[in-house]
């Protein structure tokens, strides 16, 4: 991995007259002050750096309010004295103030007992060796890095390891578990082996971390480049399948009369990543994680058709709301939208399979409304064969349903299609109340639209209400 140098990053910190302020301020003090944590690993990788930790040994809270004096930022001030840290706004950045502590943790809880530490004690408390060094902010050891664990060798060889025994890392604060796994994501890094089998040993633990906080972690690797990478570690660590069994089931091949399906799991994980090469869209990639979710319920084998999947797209559609709702993931049109898109994701393959159809294309543009380009999305990530000929068929053929999509749109303007004749005009003319026959009317009209039978306008709507009505034996009142 290509890093900044010791001296590069020096030198950015040492652009930012805050870091000098805070030095002086803890020099005053009497404190060891330093930035740590994971702003430090960001600037060694020249990854845009969020928030500022700073740690002090001494009173975190007594620094950040003489460097909120002395700065003129009193207003910018947050003190969080239950946490013994202190928050000062600085140009849209937050910088957090802390002093060095030591930690011990009980069985059943992530919430440490706290205690005044050293620099060595506040450094072991911390989950990886890329997130335990610091940088010396004192005048006199300005730039200093420290690194106790060779933070930086494994920054460079692409290596998430914790710095104590792993077992106690991760058994301490189980979240740490799901921060390995999006670390190693995020980055492309490899997870030491000692560190993955605590993974597998603590795997349990997970059960004790709120879902929040598993589902931000979950929606971070979603968010990565290349997504894929953090759920094969999620699933051969165990952890899969204790926070998302339905995708963790889609996981093996079966073989019957020397037939085998694909790996539905594996094949997820390429639709993802196709996806995630062309959208940051996160809800169009939990779309494409959970397309095929549906599968293994109504797997089948028959000796004349082979292995079939039939409505696996009904039924994942239909599981998305309890996978969101356990995942407290959003339930509103986020959730919709994902089931939708599950729900839909076989029709522009069943469309491009065929000779394309205006008819079908309509259907289409009616069903999926303004997703109709992110469903495509999905659809074109979907084609994994590893048959050239076919896979350029589909191909091809999509750009036949997207070019007939555009078309149909600029003629008819399906996509938020309103029938020309509602209901309650329906209900007026014939003097009707809500009834089948209305239905039957309302259904006529907008098939025969999308059919392309008649144009989408009132005129010819209204024509082929009266016609369908007179053959129901309905008179206008
Ligand atoms: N940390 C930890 N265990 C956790 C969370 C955080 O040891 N469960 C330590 C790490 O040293 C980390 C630092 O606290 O670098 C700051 O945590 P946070 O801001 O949550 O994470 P970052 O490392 O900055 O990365 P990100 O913002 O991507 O989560």
């Amino acid at each position: 991995m290509q890093l900044l140098s010791l001296g590069e990053v020096v030198s950015k910190i040492s652009q930012q007259e805050a870091f000098h302020v805070i030095g002086q301020v803890a020099d005053r003090l009497g404190y060891d002050c330093y930035v740590i944590g994971g702003y430090v690993r960001d600037l060694f990788l020249g990854r845009p750096t969020a928030d500022i930790d700073i740690m002090v040994v001494g009173s975190g809270i007594r620094t950040a309010e003489e460097f909120a004096r002395q700065t003129g930022r009193t207003q910018a001030l947050s003190v969080f004295a239950n946490f013994g840290t202190a928050q000062v706004k600085w140009h849209g950045m937050e910088i957090e103030f802390v002093g060095a502590r030591r930690e011990s943790y009980s069985h059943d809880s992530r919430k440490p007992i706290v205690e005044d530490g050293t620099l060595e004690d506040d450094l072991n408390r911390r989950d990886f060796t890329i997130n335990a060094m610091g940088i010396c902010l004192n005048e006199e050891k300005f730039g200093m890095l420290v690194d106790h664990f060779e933070g930086l060798y494994d920054l460079e060889d692409g290596i998430i390891r914790t710095p104590l025994d792993p077992d106690v890392t991760f058994s301490d604060d189980p979240l740490r578990m799901m921060r390995c796994v999006r670390f190693a994501t995020q980055l492309n890094f490899f997870i030491d082996e000692e560190t993955f089998d605590a993974l597998i040993s603590n795997r349990e633990r997970i059960k004790i971390i709120s879902q929040e906080r598993i589902t931000q972690e979950l929606n971070k690797i979603l968010l990565s480049k290349n997504p894929s990478k953090g759920f094969v570690d999620l699933e051969r660590c165990g952890l899969l399948e204790l926070i998302l069994p339905e995708v963790a089931a889609l996981e093996g091949k079966e073989m019957r009369n020397k037939q085998s399906h694909k790996d539905i799991f594996f094949h997820s994980l390429q639709v993802l990543d196709n996806v995630a090469h062309k959208s940051d869209n996160l809800w169009l990639r939990w779309a494409a994680l959970l397309h095929d979710v549906g599968k293994p319920r109504c797997k089948a084998f028959s000796p004349t058709a082979g292995w079939t999947f039939h409505n696996h797209d009904f039924i994942g559609e239909k599981m998305v709301p309890s996978i969101f709702h356990r995942l407290k993931l959003p339930t509103d049109e986020r959730m919709k939208y994902v089931k939708k898109l599950v729900g839909l994701h076989m029709r522009p393959i069943a469309i491009a399979d065929e000779v394309v159809t205006d008819s079908a294309v309509r259907r289409l543009l009616f069903d999926a409304g303004n997703d109709v380009d992110d469903l495509m999305t999905l659809c074109e990530s979907d084609i994994t064969s590893r048959n050239e000929l076919r896979k350029q068929h589909f191909i091809r053929n999509f750009q036949i349903v997207r070019q007939k999509l555009k078309d149909i749109e600029e003629k008819d303007r399906i996509r938020n299609f309103q029938p020309p004749v509602d209901g309650e005009e329906i209900m007026r003319i014939f003097g009707l109340k809500p009834c089948r026959e209305v239905g039957l009317l309302k259904a006529r009209i907008k098939d025969a639209i999308l059919d392309g039978e008649i144009p989408n306008d009132h005129d010819a709507a209204y024509a082929l209400m009266m016609e369908t009505a007179r053959n129901l034996g309905l008179s206008p009142q």
